[in-house]
C-alpha cells in the first residue's frame, strides 16, 4: 500500500513572474514586485490553517544584482518596507521570521532591519518564515566549505566527521528541517539556484499562475495535490 503524505511541514517558494504580471498591465517591473510582496502576506497567513510549519521564499537572487540599477534598488526599497510594514503583524501572529543568504552585500541599514525583526520574532514558534535575500544555493555551498574550512584548520572539527549531516550544520538552513515541497510560479520549470543541497528529495511543482496571482485557495490546492503524491526516498516502499 503505497504511503500518502499528508501537508508537507516545509514548504519553499520560488516566487516568479512579478515583472511579467507588471508588463501586461503595460507597469513598471517594480510594480509588480510590489503586488507580489502582498501576496506574501496572504500566503503566511494561510501557512497554520494548511499545517505548513516552516516556509521558505526567495525575495532576491545572488544573479539578481545583474538586473538595471532601479529594478536592484527598488527591490531593497521594497524589502526594507516590507520589514517595516509587516514586523508587528509577524510578530502578532506568532510567525519567527529568518533570513538566509550573504548578507555582506546588503547595505546596513537593511541588515540592521533584518538582524531586528529575527530578535524580535526569536520567540515565535506558530510558522518558521525564512526570507533568502541575497542567496544563492552554490554561493552558500561555498560559504559553508570555508567555514567547515576554517573549523578543520583550527582544529574544531576531524575531517574525517565531515559528512552530510555534519555538512549540513554549516548551511545557512542549519535550522531548517529540507524541504517536503518546492514551488514555482510562472510556468518556468528550473530550480534557479535555489536550496540545492537540501532539495535532494523534495517534490517540485511547477504552476503556470504569475506570482502576484497566486492565491491562499491556489495554495491549498497544491498542497492537496502534494498529499496524494508517494514519496520514496530512494526507497522501495511495500
Ligand atoms: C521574480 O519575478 C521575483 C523576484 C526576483 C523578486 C521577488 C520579490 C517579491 C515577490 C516581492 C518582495 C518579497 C518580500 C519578501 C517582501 P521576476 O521579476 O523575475 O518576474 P519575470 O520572470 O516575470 O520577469
Amino acid at each position: 500500500m503505497a504511503k500518502k503524505n499528508t501537508s508537507p511541514d516545509h514548504v519553499a517558494i520560488i516566487m516568479d513572474g512579478n515583472g511579467r504580471w507588471a508588463q501586461k498591465r503595460g507597469k513598471p517591473r517594480l510594480f509588480g514586485h510590489h503586488a507580489g510582496a502582498k501576496r506574501v502576506r496572504e500566503i503566511v497567513e494561510a501557512c497554520p490553517t494548511l499545517g505548513v510549519k516552516y516556509l521558505t521564499i526567495f525575495a532576491f537572487s545572488t544573479e539578481n544584482w545583474k538586473r538595471t540599477q532601479t529594478e536592484v534598488a527598488g527591490l531593497m526599497r521594497l524589502f526594507r518596507r516590507y520589514i517595516q510594514r509587516e514586523a508587528r503583524a509577524l510578530f502578532e501572529a506568532g510567525v519567527r521570521v529568518r533570513f538566509i543568504g550573504d548578507r555582506v552585500r546588503l547595505e546596513d541599514s537593511l541588515v540592521k532591519m533584518m538582524d531586528d525583526l529575527e530578535l524580535l520574532t526569536a520567540g515565535n514558534d506558530a510558522v518558521h518564515l525564512t526570507i533568502a535575500i541575497n542567496y544563492g544555493g552554490r554561493d552558500e555551498v561555498a560559504r559553508a566549505t570555508r567555514r567547515l574550512a576554517y573549523d578543520v584548520a583550527g582544529g574544531k572539527l576531524d575531517p574525517r566527521d565531515v559528512n552530510d549531516e555534519t555538512f549540513t550544520r554549516y548551511l545557512d538552513t542549519c535550522y531548517l528541517p529540507d524541504p517536503d515541497l518546492v514551488i514555482r510560479t510562472s510556468g518556468e520549470a528550473r530550480i534557479s539556484n535555489f536550496l540545492l543541497w537540501q532539495s535532494a528529495y523534495s517534490e517540485y511543482e511547477f504552476i503556470p499562475t504569475l506570482w502576484p496571482d497566486f492565491t491562499a485557495a491556489e495554495f491549498e490546492k497544491v498542497l492537496a495535490k502534494f498529499g496524494d503524491r508517494e514519496r520514496r526516498f530512494g526507497a522501495v516502499l511495500t
